[in-house]
């Protein structure tokens, strides 16, 4: 949802900044923008589309400065456009912003300074930002870098809603400032130089050190210090972390697209989450939820709360917690819990799932349940996220970065973790140990039975190629393979623009049946032993009304359908760690004989940092 860089040092700042912007664009490719600081004052260069349309840009040639300011856009206010593309200045054009997050007065801000005589160009919220900063620079008693450290300390006082801020100033040509507010935003510190991102791996191949910052704080840099303060602009310390990502994570490593190599990830991405957290005959070690017997017999309930793909993995968990654990769970959505006034207190416990950790609903849902009492767990991929700074634990899925902006590998890590904190709590309560057990058993065996999935690709190439161009595809399941339909569509309509539904198997003639007719594609999961003839006789009511069928199952069908796609066997509650890969693969090969762009899809951006 927007994604800013920095750079401040002895290097020329075009190419780095560019180079970080490619990195950042899964974060919106609508518009790009880089300002520098030139011998004659500040310079930007942007334009409508992507990155690669900035480089060719008129002017960015001549772009030579030492310092500067990058945006990829992911438009809200005002359309794709040239003028709309950030960094935008003020009307002295002494000061150059660039924004990620949005701006909720901006309009009653914009009559404020319409009233002061300033004048708009764009149809953005952020650039109230710089003109405000010219406002309040104007007006300060400071003087020196207190003079711009202040004004902008001013206008932040005045904005409501989200920003993480890059600034820059003609009068300060050694120095930028940045500052964030539920938006995220990290300083990568080198050797007389520093980077600004909104994430980690933008940057990590120039260095492996980094500050977080954190809501409302300040943070002036030059080549070689950098200087922290708080909301009230008192000098604060800082700790700098040391990352141990390797750059190589972030590259594509020989694949066509992202997405792809982090479907073929996920044995290594499941290996990484299941860490020394289980073994064989021993206690599960989570040493970071620090949740005792008494506490754990006290709750009532479990909420699960998420957004699109996370909320999935909660789906698919539900019944691990309730079956281990005995206490209920609620699945929600983090957009609808944190509106809907949910009945939690300190007898509730909350989980929060959150791949990038920055979206902006599940931070508001974590802080309305801290602020009932309740207690509460944030489940993220990414190291010092904002949900991470929130949350009273944290656990992390140890995923590596996911740069696609369809979620695949971040997804079966959640739902492993999340099976692996279910087994911790039931140990702890003494329930289920020998369901414990065997669950511990086949998430060891996981990683093994992806790779065999993920060898068996060809017949789901070969299906794709039969239905790229249809218009509806269903996707079906009961229970857990209920939850597993829910993401294979999700999936396929997010990379490939095709309409799709899941339902549970038994429901569909409860009236969407009435849209399935001859050549419309159904897609079924199938891995419950339990409910294997019930799903058949729904299969078979929608082959009979001329339904093309691709099911995914580990189970023996003494039917004939279209495609069926054979995964290992596991315990069904563990079972969409695998069921969902030939999805995946599945939505993957639609959208590539689409010819679509599969790791950046149209309207979508990786980290919702908006409501
Ligand atoms: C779909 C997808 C999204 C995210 C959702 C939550 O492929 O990626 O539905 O799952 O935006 O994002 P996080 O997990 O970062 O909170």
């Amino acid at each position: 949802m927007c994604g800013i860089v920095g750079y401040i040092g002895k290097k020329e700042a075009k190419p780095i900044l560019i180079n970080g912007l490619f990195r950042l664009e899964y974060r919106g490719y609508d518009s790009a923008g880089i300002a520098t600081i030139e011998n004659n004052g500040l310079k930007v260069v942007k334009n409508k589309g992507r990155v690669n349309d900035l480089n060719n840009t008129k002017g960015i040639d001549s772009l030579k400065g030492t310092i500067g300011i990058g945006h990829t856009r992911w438009a809200t206010h005002g359309k794709p456009s040239s003028t709309n593309s950030h960094p935008h200045m003020d009307n002295s054009e002494n000061f150059a912003v660039v924004h990620n997050g949005i701006i909720e007065n901006y309009a009653d801000l914009k009559e404020f300074l319409k009233s002061h005589k300033y004048k708009f160009l764009s149809e953005t919220d952020t650039e109230v930002i710089p003109n405000l900063i010219h406002f309040y620079f104007e007006s300060s008693k400071k003087t020196g870098n207190m003079r711009f450290l202040d004004a902008i300390a001013n206008t932040c006082k005045m904005l409501k809603g989200s920003y993480a801020l890059e600034i820059l100033s003609s009068m300060y040509p050694d120095n930028m400032i940045v500052v964030r507010k539920d938006s995220p935003l990290v300083i990568g510190k080198g050797v007389e130089e520093n980077y600004i991102s909104s994430d980690i791996p933008a940057i990590l191949s120039f260095t492996k050190d980094f500050y977080l910052l954190n809501d409302n704080e300040f943070a002036f840099i030059s080549r070689d210090s950098i200087d922290f303060y708080d909301s009230e602009l008192n000098k604060i310390d800082k700790e700098c972390q040391n990352i141990t990502w390797n750059a190589g994570a972030a590259e594509k490593d020989g694949y066509a697209d992202f997405m792809l190599k982090e479907i073929n990830e996920q044995p290594k991405s499941i290996r990484e989450t299941i860490g020394s957290r289980i073994s064989k005959n021993s206690k599960t070690l989570l040493p970071d939820i620090d949740l005792d017997k008494k506490y754990l017999n006290s709750i009532n309930k479990i909420f699960i709360v998420a957004c699109g793909t996370a909320m999935h993995a909660g789906y698919a968990t539900k019944p691990i917690f309730e079956g281990l654990c005995e206490i209920p769970v609620e699945v929600d959505a983090a957009s609808e819990f944190r509106y809907r006034n949910p009945l939690i207190n300190e007898k509730t416990l909350c989980i929060f799932v959150t791949q990038s950790g920055e979206t902006a609903d599940t931070i508001a849902a974590l802080k309305l349940a801290k602020s009932k009492g309740a207690k509460t767990i944030a489940i993220s991929n990414v190291i010092g996220s904002s949900i991470t700074r929130e949350a009273d634990y944290t656990v992390y899925t140890h995923a590596g970065p996911e740069i696609a902006v369809a979620s695949t590998k971040a997804y079966t890590s959640q739902i492993v973790l999340l099976a692996i904190v279910a087994i911790y709590f039931a140990e702890i309560l003494e329930k289920n140990l020998e369901k414990c057990s065997e669950l511990k058993n086949d998430i060891l065996l996981l990683p093994t039975k992806l790779e065999e999935v993920l060898k068996n690709t060809d017949k789901i190439k070969e299906f794709a190629k039969k239905i790229y161009k249809e218009k509806d595809v269903f996707f079906i399941g009961r229970g857990i393979d209920y939850s597993v339909a829910q993401e294979g569509s999700l999936k396929l309509k997010e990379i490939s623009y095709i309409h799709s539904e899941a339902y549970p198997s038994g429901e569909l003639k409860h009236g969407a049946i009435a849209l399935i007719e001859n050549g419309v594609t159904v897609v079924s999961v199938l891995t419950n032993r339990m409910l294997v003839e019930k799903s058949v006789s729904n299969l078979l009511e929608v082959v009979t009304r001329g339904a093309k069928t691709f099911i995914v199952t580990n189970q023996e069908l003494n039917h004939d359908f279209d495609e069926v796609i054979t995964i290992p066997k596991t315990s069904t509650l563990i079972s969409p760690v695998l069921s969902v890969v030939p999805l995946q693969i599945l939505a993957y090969y639609i959208s590539k004989e689409k010819g679509l762009d599969v790791d950046k899809p149209r309207n979508l951006a990786k980290s919702v940092t908006v409501e």
